[in-house]
């Protein structure tokens, strides 16, 4: 692919050395991709001054939310280099959600190069600050000036860097907590909780807020039915039972199939196993209760793994997960998953890349 490249004048000539703790998704680098749809092939792949960008009141995506995104990190090692986590099954991802959404696919190397060639770009914003990382924003929204309801013509595909700052400040600590409720709902059979797309975050904002009101993180989503978990606004879900099985909600088109979940699947852990099965609301909240289930969590790039330490339904009665704190299994996947993207530990085949 050939990239078109007009740099700003005053782009960074020094390694960024942040001042102060960096807080994830704040800040932006000097550059963004860009590369457009025209109905037929996607072309005019250039790299640009990060700016504003200029779309017609009518584009399709600010009435109908036409819109996937996607969200991965690269992480330094000891050697110095920059290695991207997995960036090929975000790629494979956000076609699957251009499926859903009816949107045009962007071949996976097309992709990858466009990754590289940014972060490639802006290597010098790599933050210098312990447990730092450069998050990834691709993202894919319709432009076609038009009031009916049916698919976009045009597409714009943009990517730009976030630099970030460890997503737990004081070290991996401070369990959170989950609301449990029928009242919302993330996602339902047949829409489109599997896909990325702007639309299932939107309407995640009033059940967190929500959820605030009981001072709990987030809500911990069930289906439709009210039978079984689901997953977080921004996570996938897990829980550990006392025989050290690690069990995540199977996906279904429900829910996104999240990378770290994935990973987590694909992983040889000593002593751990880790699977998917449909966990009924009843038998997890037993199963807090009667102690066969002693640690719970979240898998997602942002945090990587985040503990839970306790659930609260709308009654105000709350479960406690073992002791409340962090166990030893959910210990274990964070330094595994964490020694992985930064290099400590050997990553199994193909899963970092030096860009
Ligand atoms: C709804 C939802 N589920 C799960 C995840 C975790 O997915 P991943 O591990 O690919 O970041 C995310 C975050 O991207 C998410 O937004």
């Amino acid at each position: 692919m050939h990239i078109e490249y007009t740099l700003k004048s005053n782009k960074r000539t020094e390694i960024f050395r942040p001042t102060e703790q960096l807080v994830f998704g704040k800040k932006r680098t000097d550059h963004m991709f860009l590369m457009d749809y025209d109905g037929e092939s996607w072309q005019n792949a250039r790299i640009v001054p990060y700016g504003n960008l200029s779309i017609a009141p009518g584009a399709v995506v600010l009435h109908y939310g036409q819109e996937i995104f996607e969200g991965c990190k690269s992480f330094k090692h000891d050697d110095g280099e920059i290695y991207g986590f997995r960036w090929d099954e975000n790629a494979k991802r956000l076609n699957e959600s251009a499926k859903i959404m009816i949107m045009p696919e962007i071949d996976v190397d097309i992709q990858l190069q466009a990754m590289h060639a940014l972060m490639d770009l802006e290597r010098l914003w790599f933050p210098e600050q312990k447990g730092a990382s450069m998050y990834l924003r691709p993202f894919m929204f319709g432009t076609s000036d038009s009031l009916g309801v049916k698919p976009s013509k045009t597409y714009t595909y943009c990517i730009f860097l976030s630099p970030s700052g460890p997503y737990y400040k004081a070290g991996f600590s401070d369990p959170i907590r989950l609301l449990i409720t029928s009242r919302f709902h993330r996602a339902v059979s047949g829409g489109s909780g599997a896909a990325k797309t702007g639309g299932n975050y939107g309407c995640s904002m009033r059940s967190i807020e929500f959820a605030h009101k009981f001072e709990a993180s987030q809500v911990l989503y069930l289906d439709s039915n009210n039978m079984f978990l689901e997953e977080a606004g921004a996570m996938n879900h897990f829980h550990v039972t006392k025989n050290n099985e690690v069990i995540i909600p199977h996906f279904t088109d429900t829910i996104l199939k999240s990378i770290t979940s994935c990973s987590m699947l694909d992983l040889n852990l000593d002593g751990i196993t880790v699977r998917q099965e449909f966990i009924g609301f009843k038998h997890f909240i037993n199963g807090i209760e009667n102690g066969d289930i002693v640690e719970c969590g979240g898998f997602g790039t942002a945090a990587g793994v985040s503990p839970v330490g306790s659930y609260i339904l709308e009654s105000g009665k709350e479960y406690i997960v073992g002791n409340g704190k962090i166990g030893p299994v959910t210990q274990k996947l964070y330094d595994t998953l964490t020694g992985i993207q930064t290099g400590t530990i050997k990553a199994p085949e193909g899963w970092i890349q030096k860009v």
